[in-house]
């Protein structure tokens, strides 16, 4: 499901707008070849400003690609503050290192291997509890990042899910592969007695399909 171009045409008039590091950032990472599966400009906005309501300073992502959302949450960041994001590729963590080089106030740390793995290693070594937490990865593992994030939060902290509504689906259509694992997700999500949510549309990738991003605030210590 898509939006109308005039509507989208609309709205990026008057609230696509991102500054030059940011427009750096999301367009070389398309050009050096990676999947254009970055957050929107409107996800970008929101993500920035989440992080700006929530005063974070501590903060976790899962999922950094090319590092253009990471470039958003490290906005919103004061001096000092703390951005952490997990990847599993090699070549994007190198690449996002190189396109956040900007952010020198705030102590960004890319760290390389699969989400679950440094995530166990987080608490292990008691990094938390972060002040809001970006899920973006592998939806596979999405109940896992979640059981991980909330061992890492503290009570108040907003937990962010990208992704909430399967590409190219009809609702309750299973046809692509990644679908069944986001319904079962949202059901356990949903349901969470740790949580209270506020599921909203976005608009997501070039073409502005009709996505959902999840908002949910901690309200029970793990
Ligand atoms: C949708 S992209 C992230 C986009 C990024 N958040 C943005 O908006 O700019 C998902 C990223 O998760 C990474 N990823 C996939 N599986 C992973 C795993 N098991 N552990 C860590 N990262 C993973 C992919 O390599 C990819 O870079």
């Amino acid at each position: 499901m898509t939006v109308n171009q005039e509507l989208k045409d609309y709205l990026d008039r008057r609230f696509g707008q991102e500054d030059q590091v940011l427009h750096a950032i999301r367009t070389q990472t398309v050009a050096e070849g990676c999947p254009d599966i970055q957050v929107s400009i409107y996800s970008g906005r929101l993500l920035y400003l989440l992080a700006k309501i929530q005063n974070a300073k501590q903060i976790l992502e899962i999922g950094t690609l090319g590092g253009y959302s990471t470039a958003w949450l490290a906005k919103a960041l004061p001096a000092g503050g703390r951005l952490i994001s997990l990847e599993i590729n090699p070549d994007y963590v190198t690449k996002a290192q190189k396109h956040l080089h900007h952010f020198t106030q705030i102590k960004i740390d890319i760290r390389l291997g699969h989400a679950v793995d440094s995530l166990a290693r987080l608490v292990e070594a008691k990094e938390g509890p972060f002040d809001l937490i970006f899920i973006d990865a592998d939806k596979e593992n999405n109940v896992l990042y979640l059981d991980w994030a909330l061992e890492l939060s503290r009570f108040g902290t907003l937990i962010l899910i990208d992704n909430l509504i399967p590409k190219g689906e009809k609702v309750g259509y299973a046809g692509h592969p990644d679908a069944q694992t986001i319904y079962d997700f949202n059901d356990y999500l949903a349901q969470h007695p740790q949580l209270e949510i506020a599921a909203i549309p976005v608009l997501a990738g070039p073409q502005a399909r009709l996505d959902s991003l999840a908002i949910a605030r901690v309200t029970k210590n793990p």
